[in-house]
């Protein structure tokens, strides 16, 4: 059975930022299968805004050709892809000036949703807000959807939320986090909150410690001017890792709905401990198996940049004290592997006496490549000669268990940008969440100028080998990245 799409209300929704990179490989492509999906209504629109002069006949040509660039052709066809383009409109603005903005009020209809994509740096937010109030394009029901970085540390996010903050209710940002509208992430809550099987034991009674991994085969790629002042603590740890660490350990919500999902996380947020400089190990890949070094690749010469960091975090609540989660991210790793294992302590007792082959239950939860869950258990191998324990996964992988509706499955843009015109804020970081964020992770970037530069680890392996450290000394190992 196929997926049920319910169409969303009408709406504009403007996308400044619309020549530029994040527009043109995820915000249009994501639209164009919401509307051939039949999600979008008829009468939706789309606006393009940029500082480039042209008219809507060459942002439309632009966008068929985009599309049928990146959209597999499985996945398009010339009928939906023209009506998709008559959606479309194209507006020169200037952010700073006034130019563009009349022109702008003209094309947006009263009676529908109005949503602004703020798909630009974050120094122009404040332009952008401002304007849309002088020229009275924002009302009371508009929505602004900005993206990531959402600042480099504590202040700078706190002064951007007061930016906002003065044009727009929080009930009217969606701050994106895109890894919040991955099938799988969402899937989290779904195991954890709707079966009764796994709740019991998720606390530090019966969970000895979780990993988290994020490990990617790519290098900067081309973003290295960005990259460079951000390094993969800020990149992915603050943002994308928190978010999936707040998910496994939070408490149950009272209901799926966006301040109690968000006052959980938030909660967890505050409860963690500050990290030891001991906990932290930072890497920075160099050329290997073919593949460059990262100073080549960002272009940024030699660079105390990390590529890789890894961490040792404690949750200092009642369910959590005393198991570690330890989180690791990093680029042009061996394989692109994300996935969170929940280790299960061992049996109070064994019946069967001491047996090598004893291994603890794992619920590994893989986000991508291949969603799915494997919980290890231990059973009997088959066969005389005696009770030998063995180890076996029950495996599912989502696209098999599900069929057709599993292998479908939204990219996270699509979904958010779907809620946003329903007005569902649970998937989108709240301000309060993203500035204890930060909070948490201020002092431990502040604590790297003492620490000296990152370890090299090659490119095409599996990090540094000190990561391994931090979970040798607990007697615990990494799980292998694999694809
Ligand atoms: C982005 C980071 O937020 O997430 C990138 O800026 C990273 O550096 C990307 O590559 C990873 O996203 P995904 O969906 O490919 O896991």
């Amino acid at each position: 059975m196929v997926a049920r799409v319910i169409p969303v209300e009408p709406f504009d929704l403007v996308i400044f930022g619309a020549t530029g990179d994040l527009a043109r490989r995820k915000i249009l492509p994501g639209l164009y299968r919401r509307f051939r999906d039949g999600q979008m209504p008829d009468d939706a629109r789309i606006i393009g805004a940029a500082r480039g002069r042209m008219d809507s006949a060459t942002y439309r040509r632009e966008v068929a050709a985009l599309l049928n660039e990146l959209v597999p052709p499985a996945r398009r066809d010339a009928q939906s892809l023209r009506a998709f383009c008559r959606r479309i409109e194209y507006v020169a603005l200037d952010a700073a000036g006034d130019g563009g903005w009349p022109q702008l009020a003209a094309l947006l209809r009263e009676d529908v949703v109005r949503a602004f994509y703020f798909s630009v740096a974050p120094a122009l937010f404040g332009e952008l807000a401002a304007r849309l109030h002088e020229h009275g394009i924002a009302n009371a029901d508009s929505r602004v959807v900005v993206e990531k970085p959402f600042g480099h540390d504590q202040e700078s996010a706190r002064a951007l939320n007061a930016t906002l903050a003065r044009h727009f209710d929080e009930a009217q940002i969606y701050r994106i986090d895109h890894y919040l509208g991955k099938e799988t992430v969402q899937n989290l809550m779904a195991v954890r909150f709707a079966n009764t099987l796994f709740e019991p034991l998720w606390n530090a009674r019966f969970v000895d410690n979780v990993q988290i991994t994020v490990a990617e085969t790519v290098g900067v790629e081309g973003r290295g001017a960005y990259y460079d002042g951000a390094g993969a603590m800020r990149d992915m740890m603050q943002n994308h890792l928190m978010q999936l660490l707040c998910l496994i350990a939070m408490e149950p919500p009272f209901r799926f709905e966006p301040d109690a999902v968000r006052d959980e996380k938030l909660k967890v947020i505050r409860a963690l401990d500050p990290v030891d400089g001991r906990d932290v190990v930072r890497g920075q890949y160099r050329a290997g198996q073919g593949l460059a070094g990262y100073a080549e690749d960002a272009g940024c010469g030699a660079s105390d940049t990390e590529t890789f960091v890894a961490l040792k975090v404690q949750i200092s609540n009642w369910r959590w004290k005393g198991t570690p989660f330890y989180l690791r991210t990093g680029k042009r790793l061996s394989a692109r592997a994300s996935e969170i294992a929940v280790t299960f302590r061992a049996p109070p007792h064994s019946i069967f006496g001491e047996s090598e082959r004893w291994q603890e239950n794992v619920l590994v939860i893989r986000l991508q490549p291949d969603e799915g869950m494997k919980l290890h258990v231990m059973i009997k191998e088959p066969g005389p000669g005696g009770m030998r324990l063995k180890d076996v996964p029950l495996d599912m992988s989502f696209a098999e268990a599900l069929g057709e509706e599993g292998a479908d499955i939204p990219d996270a843009y699509e979904r958010l940008i779907m809620d946003v015109i329903r007005g569902n804020q649970t998937l989108f970081m709240r301000g309060d969440e993203v500035e204890a964020a930060w909070a948490w992770t201020d002092p431990v970037i502040a604590g790297w100028a003492a620490a000296g530069p990152p370890h090299g680890y090659g490119a095409g392996s599996a990090g540094p080998e000190d990561a391994e450290r931090l979970l040798h000394r607990d007697g615990r190992r990494w799980r292998e990245i694999a694809p």
